[in-house]
């Protein structure tokens, strides 16, 4: 969407974090400050979300996983759960029209069977379509919540345990990640969280056992590539022991 070219000569380019990991926060708190309806701050941070995923397909990002929605934001009203939801079908619908002119993979993780059925058809056109590109894979969080995800995690492996199809031995933590959304692609190095609060709100809970975060007072909508070009850069700066020395 912007074409603006951002100097990365601060980064590391060869030493990128592989999989970042974001929570969205701040929408409404941007638009009540300019007097607007909370939807159009969620419609801002859609257009954040389109700028800061592209930007990190071009430096060379992996992968990104982004909290649109989480099981927790059904208590909003009717009407922002429905603003939120239409946003995502204009955006789906967006990005299945724009298909070939970029190479991000798209997906979804989350509980997706509680979303509308066209929304879901939505999601599995775009992730058919972007399936075999080679760029950054952007994961959208849909209906997602940690807890949800470990325990429809344990169910699917003690059907396949009651199934015969792995035995007592096989549970281990290595193999549970094969039962979670996040099957198949690494833990986030780095998790941001903006809108200046300081917790993990049932995000990627298992997956983050040992990234690394990082919170900014940034509304979402206010961030740009700078900020994630700040992030990036303060993370390649710190000592990641993973438990050890
Ligand atoms: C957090 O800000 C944001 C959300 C709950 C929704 C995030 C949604 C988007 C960025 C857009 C929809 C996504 C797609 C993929 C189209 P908040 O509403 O909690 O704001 P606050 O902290 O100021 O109350």
């Amino acid at each position: 969407m912007s074409n603006s070219k951002i100097n990365t000569d601060r980064l590391d380019l060869k030493n990128l974090p592989e999989h970042i990991a974001i929570i969205m926060d701040g929408n409404r708190r941007w638009a009540k400050s300019r007097f607007m309806p909370k939807e159009l701050g969620h419609k801002k941070g859609s257009d954040t979300l389109d700028i800061i995923s592209e930007f990190g397909d071009e430096i060379g990002l992996k992968h990104m996983t982004v909290y649109a929605f989480s099981t927790e934001n059904w208590k909003r009203t009717q009407h922002e759960v429905g603003a939120i939801m239409n946003l995502l079908r204009y955006y789906l619908d967006f990005y299945i029209k724009r298909k070939g002119k970029q190479n991000i993979k798209m997906n979804a993780i989350g509980d997706i069977t509680l979303l509308d059925k066209d929304i879901q058809e939505k999601i599995k056109e775009l992730t058919d379509i972007t399936k075999d590109k080679t760029g950054m894979q952007l994961h959208i969080a849909l209906n997602y919540g940690g807890r949800d995800e470990i325990m429809r995690g344990i169910r699917k492996m003690n059907a396949d345990l009651k199934a015969g199809l792995i035995s007592e031995d096989d549970i281990n933590e290595e193999n549970f990640n094969n039962y979670l959304d996040t099957k198949g692609y690494p833990d986030p190095d780095l998790v941001i969280r903006t809108g200046g609060e300081e917790r993990i709100s049932n995000f990627l809970l298992w997956q983050s056992a040992y990234s690394e975060f990082m919170f900014t007072d940034k509304l979402w909508p206010d961030v740009k590539k700078e900020d994630l070009i700040d992030c990036i850069e303060k993370y390649q700066k710190r000592d990641r022991r993973f438990g050890g020395k």
